[in-house]
């Protein structure tokens, strides 16, 4: 909690923590743009090749400067970094390569003083298997043997799920002797949410944190935390066998209410639940005015570009324009008014935006461009993800040996035994478009040795672009990626029906155009993006009177007076309207 703005009220000698942030009450996440630090590709203070807490904290001036209103903290916790600190060893320790506990709070005061707030990762539904609790739980000592999910299996594994990084869910372990279930990696062993003693160490570790004044807690895959009595057996999917079983399952509300009731209750923090496979109404019951958590990460948007050959998780194809604006319409209409979106392109887990969605070769500032009004225009609170503020790209690793993502590795690994693949060139196209590894090499500062994010060896390659794409030169050339984010972070705060109007999607049919209007009881806007990098042809339908529109922002250069009317589109172009009424 914030010291400044907590009152303390003693009620029959006990003291009740109360938090008031400005006198307002409206929530403060509604109109925030949060911006994701993956702190080991950030910025390395010490030379040593890896990002820092110092790196960030020195930075901050950088955050303030885009003007963002708040930041999420990917892992920094201690891990032996299997999954790059989404396997935590010690949820109260940080980890040794970012610095200690007294440099997060120096980055943590940084980010307050310039009122930006810090929103930390909470990784509950599993551990490292280097973390004590799994020590002692394979060793069987109490109160810890049924803190993980152990079975017998004598004729292997226990029953047919996979992890979400491939292969089976299970492993097992010879020290006690059984089977241990994980969703992800095997250095992952998932938390027995079933145990109340689990729970409970759960919520005093989330106290701990809160105490220390944070502003909220991204939940990593939060709707993953229960399984069903039985842990019955999968069908066979094309996605991962036996996720109708542990998406969404049948104790999860029940947990995230006790969590609600028992902790997040107690403060005014923001909660955003990363859920997989969540549908639309399944997202109305967790999230919202009604609900345990703020709001949701969804994937659907994700999965576009999935093909449907059933043993390549990375069949990719080609999205359609259609298809993205049925999605993004069927969340903006499904969650309002009561539910809140997180938005968000691109992440730590998804290959670079304008690499996916845009068109990173011939038109990357134009479409960058386009993309970020897209993001700041929905209804929602938009996520941006390190580096996209300069529309950094996809990455051409030459090979396995500059890979470092666990979920990249294994899937290769997995390829390259089947008989169909001989070696990494048979597969570099899916890699190279997949990869988590795209988005996490290191941010681009300038045009020095290594982008100047560090003066030893990079953990993970630099992209080779950095000469011409970074920081220094965006922040220089007014015209850049970075400066239209400025202009877009301000335009949402100067304009309320950006954060919360109604959202109606207009000529919903057209393969190049993405329209539409959002509207509250003030204020009206249009907004017209050429999601192609084609000239298209567009005006407005009869009942939007565009004659008196004022343009608000646009990524080509365009004058003021530009009417609507005219309907012809440059690729990738975007204008946002103010309308008259
Ligand atoms: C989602 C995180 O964003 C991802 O990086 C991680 O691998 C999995 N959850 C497992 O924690």
């Amino acid at each position: 909690m914030r010291a400044d703005l907590q009152l303390l009220l003693y009620v029959r000698g006990d003291v009740l923590t109360v938090t008031q942030r400005d006198g307002d009450s409206r929530s403060w996440w509604k109109d925030a743009v949060v911006y994701q630090i993956y702190p080991r590709s950030f910025n390395d203070s010490t030379g040593d090749g890896v990002g820092d807490l110092d790196g960030i904290y020195e930075k901050r001036t950088y955050l303030d400067d885009l003007g963002v209103d708040a930041v999420w903290l990917t892992p920094v916790y201690d891990s032996p970094l299997a999954d790059y600190g989404y396997d935590i060893r010690d949820y109260r320790r940080v980890l040794d390569d970012y610095g200690t506990m007294d440099d997060w709070r120096r980055v943590r005061d940084g980010l307050h003083e310039r009122d930006i707030r810090l929103i930390m990762d909470l990784v509950v539904n599993h551990t490292s298997d280097e973390h004590e609790w799994f020590q002692q739980s394979r060793r069987e000592i109490d109160p810890y043997s049924d803190y993980y999910i152990w079975r017998e299996g004598d004729d292997g594994p226990p029953n047919n799920w996979n992890s979400m990084f491939g292969g089976s869910a299970w492993t097992y372990d010879e020290v006690r002797g059984e089977y241990f279930l994980h969703l992800f990696d095997r250095k992952q062993p998932d938390l027995n949410w079933e145990n109340p003693k689990v729970r409970e160490d759960i919520y005093e570790m989330m106290r701990w944190w809160l105490e220390k004044d944070i502003d909220g807690f991204r939940m990593d895959v939060i709707n993953l935390l229960s399984k069903p009595d039985g842990l019955p057996d999968g069908h066979p999917s094309t996605v991962v066998t036996g996720s109708e079983h542990f998406i969404n399952g049948p104790r999860l509300e029940e947990y995230l209410w006790e969590m609600h009731d028992r902790v997040l209750s107690e403060y005014e923090i923001v909660t955003v639940g990363e859920m997989p496979g969540i549908s639309v109404e399944d997202a109305r019951r967790y999230v919202g005015d009604d609900g345990p958590l703020d709001m949701v990460f969804h994937f659907e948007h994700m999965r576009l570009d999935s093909g449907d050959e059933e043993d390549d998780p990375w069949d990719f194809r080609n999205w359609e324009l259609t298809d993205l604006k049925e999605t993004f319409t069927r969340w903006q209409e499904g969650l309002y008014p009561d539910s809140w979106n997180a938005l968000y392109l691109n992440n730590h887990d998804q290959p670079r935006q304008v690499s996916r969605f845009g068109d990173d070769e011939r038109y990357r500032e134009e479409s960058a461009k386009l993309l970020a009004t897209f993001l700041h225009t929905l209804r929602g609170t938009p996520f941006i993800y390190q580096g996209e503020e300069i529309g950094m790209t996809n990455v051409p690793f030459e090979g396995v040996d500059d890979l470092r993502d666990v979920e990249t590795i294994r899937y290769v690994e997995r390829m390259l035994e089947r008989d169909d693949v001989d070696n990494f060139e048979d597969i570099s196209e899916a890699v190279l478009y997949g990869s988590r590894d795209n988005a996490r090499t290191p941010m681009q500062w300038s045009d020095e040795d290594n982008a100047g994010f560090t003066t030893g060896d990079p953990w993970l390659t630099v992209n080779p672009n950095y000469p011409d794409i970074n920081v220094e030169d965006a922040r220089t050339d007014l015209n850049s990626i970075w400066h239209y984010y400025r202009q877009l972070i301000d335009l949402r705060a100067d304009h309320q029906v950006l954060v919360d109007g109604q959202y109606q999607p207009l000529a919903v049919d057209h393969p190049q155009i993405y329209a539409y209007r959002r509207k509250n009881d003030d204020e009206q806007v249009l907004v017209v993006l050429n999601f192609s990098s084609e000239r298209a042809t567009f005006t407005p339908a009869e009942h939007i009177d565009a004659t008196d529109a004022q343009l608000l922002v646009a990524n080509y250069d365009v004058p003021q007076s530009v009417s609507l009317e005219d309907g012809l589109w440059q690729p990738y172009e975007a204008r946002v309207y103010q309308l008259v009424e």
